[in-house]
């Protein structure tokens, strides 16, 4: 087994998934925000380091996606923010594209950056302890969309972000994000986002990216958050899961989901159904941002200083979907 293999399925073995607490700069300050906390470098960290230290880092967390300035952070018993993940068992990340602009020649339309001197900053994302990255493309669906130009432009960035970062010893998240802003169907949602995936795997054969090495992070296969389509969990799971056994080739050893504004139980319900019906050879688990970290969220800006009480939320959301990524999860555990 390769080192790279390795990684990415301890990274998400045994239920484990990953914590998404890379949110820029601005992103966090938006979430501080709305709970009436101050955005300080201090109290961000504050806050991720309460997450980084509660006990399900050892036992859910397989891995945490890091921000630029996190992964230079020093813990309060001042031990380097990378080095306080790796002692409770899990494996430090570090988000390396540079977000997300207008893309020329559809400019409704969006095309990730952050190629130019990627292989410089992963060298010392890996002096600082990284082991795995992730690159984000987003794609917007509506009738002319997503383009055939950013199906490939996307495809084309997150292939090249893949390879450098194998040559540089870690393994790529590789995720294209289907967002769910709109009024379409699920059946779109399931065409555009099966096209999106194969253009993916296209261009990362194309650039010679060891498939065994990286972790795809997906959508779910759901409704637009405007559309009358009612779909129920089990079709998100059913749809969810012919989607990814007909475009993702087997030598991929595991998918986590983003959770990309569904609720925190609707994440956990979904990602329990997939696993339910999971007829692949697949780890199926979770890469979640909000959906693992708003109650906690929330019962932090409170008091700022409960770092237990907020462990304590954190540690069940993260608790939920570990039994949820191995179909174990039931709405009667949720307290
Ligand atoms: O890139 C997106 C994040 O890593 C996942 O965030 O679960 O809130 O969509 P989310």
């Amino acid at each position: 087994m390769s080192e790279l293999n390795n990684i990415a399925i301890k990274i998400l073995e045994k239920g484990k998934g990953i914590l998404a607490a890379d949110e820029s700069t601005g992103t966090m300050t938006k979430r501080l925000e709305d709970v009436n906390v101050t955005s300080t470098p201090e109290n961000r960290l504050l806050f991720r380091e309460t997450l980084f230290s509660s006990s399900s880092m050892t036992e859910c967390i397989g891995g945490v996606i890091l921000y630029d300035e996190t992964i230079k952070q020093k813990s309060s018993k001042k031990n380097m923010i990378p080095e306080l993940i790796s002692k409770m068992g899990s494996y430090p990340g570090i988000k390396v594209d540079t977000g997300a602009k207008v893309l020329s020649g559809s400019p409704d339309e969006k095309i990730t950056e952050g190629l130019d001197g990627l292989r410089e900053r992963l060298k010392e994302y890996y002096q600082l302890g990284a082991k795995f990255t992730k690159w984000r493309g987003v794609y917007n669906i509506s009738k002319n969309f997503p383009s055939k130009l950013s199906v490939h432009a996307n495809a084309n960035a997150l292939a090249r972000y893949s390879a450098l970062v194998q040559e540089c010893n870690m393994v790529p998240i590789v995720e294209p994000e289907v967002l769910m802003d709109g009024d379409h169907s699920a059946d779109e949602c399931y065409q555009k986002t099966s096209e999106v995936i194969k253009k993916c795997f296209e261009e990362l054969i194309l650039h010679k990216v060891d498939l065994k090495g990286i972790i795809l992070k997906p959508n779910m296969i759901l409704a637009g958050n405007k559309s009358n389509d009612k779909v129920s969990s089990e079709e998100v799971a059913k749809l969810t899961l012919k989607c990814l056994k007909n475009s993702v080739p087997s030598e991929v050893p595991g998918i986590a989901f983003l959770s990309g504004g569904q609720s925190e139980i609707e994440a956990t319900e979904n990602l329990n159904l997939i696993n339910k019906y999971n007829n692949t050879n697949f780890i199926m688990s979770y890469s979640y941002g909000r959906a693992l970290q708003q109650s906690a969220l929330k019962f932090w800006s409170k008091d700022i200083q409960n770092i237990e009480g907020t462990q304590k939320v954190f540690n069940h959301r993260a608790k939920m979907n570990t039994l949820a990524a191995q179909g174990k999860w039931s709405k009667d555990l949720e307290i």
